[in-house]
């Protein structure tokens, strides 16, 4: 069993810090106000704890907001949530917060083609004021856990997220593609500063990437030969937009990739990744994926699979769990990397396992147990 300290004393609210203010972060802020009242032991779709250990859904308090786009910037969180270039449709009814979003450092978080417009959307960066200090607006705001909810490719305004929730001795959710939590040099110094982490790379509830997997281990556990295999997804929201450019999405096409390949014990040719961005498709994504396999005498087995859901909201349900389970580690002195709580939530964790084993992590995670891990 793992020691836990006083819960009476330390429970109270987890609260949270998001840096990126966009689909997703307003389908966490939404998914919390929608399912605030339900009971602990209800049956949430997409939720997986309504209760997390201690801790209710209702319990996520928000305290403080990042982001650099001036449509955002000086707004109530529950106001910038339902700002463009956000396009996921309103699903609950969200108070004022008295959360205001704050400029966070630029870096690198804005890639060229977001900023010119030419496909009808973008951002806009505030140019008008200074980005504030975010080891400073997280430790004014007592925040327990900075989640980073920045675009694809930010590999330098992501550092400086982690960097500063290193520095506030701040819990780190890293929702992005960005090897950072799944890093041994990141993840030591996690460690060293007593901080817990989680990441890299929401998996979302029923995403293409669970599906992919699941089809991939059921052919190698039936004794196929997988030989090539794609998926392909196209959407039409920021992050995809934002990932029509190659050069921002090298980490994603490793995350994806290899949170498929890393279940078939060979070589297999494999394309996976974004693929396009079609507008009118708002916040709903569309994914085709595909695999060719060899059966008994030598014969081919086609898997073909088209797969739609909305996007921001299935990565929400996930990162709620995970933001409670930094919370739950920060609260019995678990520090660094959170092995099962990355492998089950995220695509890049420091070290993969299959769902079925990470669940089972989790759970004893919860319970406060640690588990033989048998695969
Ligand atoms: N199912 C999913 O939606 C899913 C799954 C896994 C990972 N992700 C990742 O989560 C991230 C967020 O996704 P999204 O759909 O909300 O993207 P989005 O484009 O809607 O939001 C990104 C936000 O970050 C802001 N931003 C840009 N640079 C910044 C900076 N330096 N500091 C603070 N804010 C900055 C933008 O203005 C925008 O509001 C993306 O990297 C995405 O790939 C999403």
């Amino acid at each position: 069993m793992v020691q836990c300290r006083d819960w009476g004393e330390i429970m109270a609210k987890v609260k949270v810090a998001l840096a990126g203010i966009g689909n997703v972060a307003s389908a966490i802020v939404q998914g919390v106000f929608k399912y605030r009242d339900v009971p602990d032991d209800a049956d949430i779709p997409g939720l997986m704890h309504v209760k997390f250990g201690p801790y209710h859904i209702s319990d996520i308090e928000f305290v403080a907001a990042f982001d650099i786009d001036e449509r955002k910037i000086g707004k109530d969180l529950s106001e910038a949530i339902f700002s463009k270039p956000n396009n996921l449709e309103k699903f609950a009814e969200v108070p004022k917060l008295g959360v205001e979003v704050v400029k966070g450092p630029v870096l690198d978080g804005v890639a060229p083609h977001m900023k010119d417009f030419r496909y009808g959307e973008g951002f806009l960066v505030d140019d008008s004021r200074p980005s504030v200090d975010v080891v400073d607006i997280l430790k004014e705001s007592g925040a327990d856990v900075l989640v980073n909810l920045i675009p694809v490719g930010s590999y330098e305004a992501s550092r400086a997220y982690a960097e500063a929730a290193l520095k506030a001795e701040v819990g780190f959710v890293n929702g992005i593609p960005e090897f950072i939590v799944s890093d041994p040099e990141w993840g030591a110094r996690f460690k060293e500063k007593g901080i817990p982490a989680a990441g890299d790379d929401f998996k979302s509830q029923l995403g293409a990437t669970i599906v992919h997997r699941t089809l991939a281990r059921l052919a190698v556990e039936r004794g196929l030969r997988i030989e090539n295999t794609y998926q392909l997804n196209i959407g039409g929201n920021m992050d995809f937009l934002n990932m029509i450019e190659e050069s921002r999405l090298k980490t994603k096409r490793v995350s994806k990739t290899e949170a498929v390949t890393s279940l078939i014990p060979y070589k297999v040719g494999a394309r996976v990744g974004p693929s396009d961005y079609v507008p009118f498709l708002g916040d709903r994504k569309v994914m085709y994926m595909w695999m060719e396999a060899e059966q008994f005498g030598g014969f081919k087995v086609y898997i073909d699979v088209k797969l739609s859901v909305m996007d921001s909201p299935n990565a929400a349900g996930v990162a709620i769990d995970a933001i409670r389970a930094v919370k739950l580690a920060r609260d019995r002195g678990i520090a660094g990397p959170l092995e099962g709580v990355s492998a089950y939530f995220f695509k890049h964790p420091p070290k993969q396992y299959p769902d079925y084993v990470a669940r089972e992590m989790v759970e004893a995670f919860i319970r406060g147990e640690e588990i033989k891990i048998k695969i």
